[in-house]
């Protein structure tokens, strides 16, 4: 235990991280999409560090972060021609490769697997730590093992507070949900965490590049019985209190669920735009309806509603006009074939949210 968690920003909160991340330490850093929790991903220690920290299980390997495409190379093993066309689209930013490993890391970052997940971050705060530190930096999200990511310091010291000795502020990540997490079979990409890049850009960038694969595959987890990333887990970055989606189309049977509900009790509700009815008995934090402007608040808007005094989260599921439009729409309950059929940003915040949320819940008090 750690007597007190410092938070702090600029030039000099870089040098110390950098210093601290050379002596083995765990450093909370900021990047675009989320804070993670950094280390050398050279030292065995350090990386157990991270490990323990979190309470991760030891079988979720953790992304390794790199200044530049030459530092990702020294990394890997065998380099598709599709991963340098999309390294250069997408570098510095929020995409991940999965890529054979070139054994240069700590076993326990790739977690068992031949493989290993490199990304070059954009955050002029972590390019400068990386800088100075002169070392790949493992890093998860900092949050405790199957929470929701932070995407503040104050996020960060929410869950890891005593545990950290440092960090680093570089304001609200821009992004706001996780990296795009991407694997090749050959040439071909798969990806295995939807994020911000999505299976459409990273189509479109193969194309300018002359390159014609099929449509880039979104890997469905309830169709294998093996995940080739084992931080799809379905239940996932997940706030405390019951968490329920909901589609706008059936926004009357939400409004007869609040007003049955007893006046003592709170629920909190996140939708897209601006919903068509009021509810009584409810906290609701409205995103933007255009959902790449949503991702840099859908985090901050989980973890404020996340208080005891709110008994249940009640979250819109984003693409419902795709839905509708595909005859969906009468159901109470995204159902995850629901999920499927959804494509763009809409896709990417309902798989987030899908792992987040427990089924519609059948009686109320
Ligand atoms: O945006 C992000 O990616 C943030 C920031 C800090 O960079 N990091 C992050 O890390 O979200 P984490 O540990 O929360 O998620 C990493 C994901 C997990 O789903 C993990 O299973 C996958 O990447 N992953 C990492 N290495 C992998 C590998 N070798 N093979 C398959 N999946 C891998
Ligand atoms: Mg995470």
């Amino acid at each position: 235990m750690i007597s007190g968690t410092t938070i702090s920003g600029g030039a000099d909160a870089a040098d110390e991280a950098a210093q601290r991340l050379r002596l083995g330490q765990v450093v909370a850093v900021p990047t675009e999409t989320v804070y993670g929790l950094a280390a050398d991903a050279t030292n065995a220690n350090a990386v157990a560090s991270i490990f323990a920290i979190k309470g991760r299980p030891q079988n979720n390997p953790l992304i390794t972060h790199v200044l530049s495409i030459g530092d990702a190379r020294r990394l890997t093993g065998a380099w598709p021609e599709s991963a340098e066309i999309l390294a250069a689209a997408f570098w510095p930013g929020p995409l991940t490769m999965v890529l054979s490993s070139a054994g240069q890391v700590a076993a326990a970052v790739s977690a068992g697997l031949p493989t290993i997940g490199v990304r070059v971050p954009s955050h002029p705060m972590m390019r400068a730590i990386l800088a100075k530190s002169e070392l790949p930096l493992a890093a998860p999200s900092a949050n405790q093992s199957g929470h929701v990511s932070p995407t503040t310091p104050r996020h960060v010291l929410a869950d890891l507070n005593g545990c950290i000795d440092l960090i680093v502020d570089g304001g609200p990540c821009a992004i706001g949900i996780e990296s795009t997490v991407a694997g090749f079979h050959g040439e071909q990409p798969v990806i295995f965490r939807p994020g911000i890049i999505t299976a459409e850009d990273i189509d479109q960038a193969l194309r300018r590049a002359g390159v014609n694969l099929s449509p880039t595959p979104i890997f469905v987890a309830a169709e294998s019985n093996t995940l080739p990333s084992p931080g799809m887990l379905s239940r996932h970055y997940a706030p405390d209190r019951p968490t329920y989606l909901f589609l706008r189309s059936a926004m009357h049977q939400l409004v007869n669920l609040f007003t049955s509900t007893s006046r003592s009790e709170r629920m909190g509700v996140i939708s897209f735009g601006s919903l068509p009815d009021r509810l009584l008995n409810a906290e609701v934090i409205t995103l933007p309806a255009d959902l790449y402007h949503a991702t840099g608040g859908l985090y901050s808007a989980m973890r404020q509603l996340d208080r005891p005094e709110i008994s249940a989260i009640f979250i819109e599921l984003p693409g419902g006009d795709q839905l509708s439009a595909a005859g969906i729409g009468a159901d109470t309950e995204p159902k995850d074939h629901h999920i499927t059929r959804l494509s763009g940003m809409a896709r990417v915040l309902a798989d987030r949210l899908s792992r987040a949320a427990l089924p519609w819940p059948k009686v109320r008090p």
